[in-house]
């Protein structure tokens, strides 16, 4: 998490994106055809190079891969096309329909816009920033503020604790985290401390450390088996909170970044505990000292990562695999669960206290202040 001090003022005032319910496990028929209606509906052009894109989703999800011959060389619109279809290669068909649909959701989010149908599966809540289904056992909690690559504000903190309550009691088997769109999540939205309360910066930081300290509790003590499926690269407490999980399925084109020093702070999500238990001192302080980015397989090979998936099968590998997972005894994965988490909750609720303290005084220092400026400022130059 970061914050600013008053000294940035009332900067960046975020509009948050409506839910479009359009994706889960793999968008049904259904969600295509509504993702289509809404397609027409867009206000802004979305620009070549994504309608290209959309193009080439629409083509694979209804006609398979491109098998056409390439337009001659003086047909740019053409070649353009059909390039763009092409470099789908062997994407199977049901992916390209839930990334056609995760799209043409985050144009539509980014728009302000919503749908208020419901996904196939039961909705088991309505969430401002998160899509929540169920279906075939598994609660999906997607992160879905595409147009911000899933950055987690203080909403969402709130959103996702409730979420992870609600999954914790329904009759699912098995929780899914991931993220709607190209991103899994970038971590902690940096202006969520720009606006000040009356109580200052120090009220400030108290706040956000007791939400922090909220959040970070809801995943230790989450009672059932816990999956990341981290589809794009994944930043700050996103990767933290990953050593909480129980299995971590991970597309090649995801990344893992904590720049926690870069920015002033320091680990958060029990990382300061589980990185150096999983993957060894030195590499845990590679990460969580001086912000070393792992690609996938390095994630993978260092232990924080459960297996890594080509990014054209991803969505059916890891789903066909949990969903099979899922109809395993739930009562047995549960409480197997539960027993391998009981010999460290109470260590890792002190953890969690530990780097909260130090966060909410990391949140006041100069250094913070500073670096969060930075980032701003450089989007400004943009
Ligand atoms: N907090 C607030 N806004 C964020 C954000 C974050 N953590 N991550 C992304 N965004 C916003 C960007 O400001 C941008 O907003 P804009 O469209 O209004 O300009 C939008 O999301 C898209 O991000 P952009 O930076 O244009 O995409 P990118 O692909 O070039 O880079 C990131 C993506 C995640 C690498 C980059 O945005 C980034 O470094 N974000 C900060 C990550 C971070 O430090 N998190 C906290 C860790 S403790």
């Amino acid at each position: 998490m970061g914050m600013m001090s008053q000294r940035a003022g009332s900067v960046y005032l975020l509009k948050e994106p409506d839910r479009f319910p359009l994706s889960c496990a793999g968008a049904t028929v259904e969600q295509f055809e509504e993702a289509k209606s809404r397609m027409s509906s867009l206000k802004q052009d979305p620009g070549n190079d994504v309608k290209l894109k959309i193009y080439a989703l629409f083509k694979q999800s209804t006609l398979g891969p491109c098998t056409t011959p390439r337009p001659g060389m003086l047909d740019f619109i053409n070649k353009a096309k059909w390039d763009a279809w092409k470099a789908l290669g062997e994407t199977p068909q049901e992916d390209a329909r839930q990334q056609y649909c995760d799209l043409i959701g985050s144009l539509v989010s980014a728009e302000g816009g919503s749908v208020a149908a419901k996904p196939s599966g039961s909705a088991s809540a309505q969430y401002e920033t998160l899509l929540v289904t169920t279906e075939d056992k598994i609660t999906t909690i997607k992160l879905n503020r595409p147009a911000k690559k899933n950055a987690i504000t203080t909403v969402m903190y709130d959103e996702i604790v409730t979420a992870l309550e609600q999954a914790g009691k329904d009759n699912s088997v098995l929780t899914v985290f991931t993220g709607a769109g190209d991103f899994y999540c970038s971590g902690n939205d940096l202006t969520n401390f720009t606006k000040i309360p009356d109580g200052g910066v120090e009220l400030m930081a108290k706040q956000a450390g007791e939400l922090l300290r909220k959040y970070v509790k809801a995943y230790i003590d989450f009672p059932k088996p816990l999956v990341a499926v981290v589809n794009g690269p994944a930043v700050g407490i996103s990767v933290t909170a990953l050593g909480l999980f129980d299995l971590v399925y991970a597309t090649e084109r995801a990344t893992f970044h904590t720049p926690f020093s870069q920015l002033g702070q320091s680990a958060e999500g029990c990382s300061s505990y589980t990185f150096p238990k999983i993957m060894g001192n030195a590499k845990a302080s590679e990460m969580l000292l001086f912000n070393k980015k792992l690609t996938a397989a390095q994630a993978c090979d260092f232990g924080l990562v459960t297996e890594v998936f080509p990014d054209s099968s991803f969505n059916s590998e890891v789903w066909t695999r949990l969903k099979s997972y899922a109809a395993l005894p739930p009562n047995s994965l549960a409480l197997s669960k539960q027993l391998i988490r009981s010999t460290e909750r109470e260590r890792l609720h002190a953890v969690n206290d530990a780097e909260v303290e130090l966060l909410v005084e990391r949140w006041t220092s100069d250094e913070c202040f500073t670096a969060i400026m930075n980032f701003f400022q450089s989007k400004a130059k943009l």
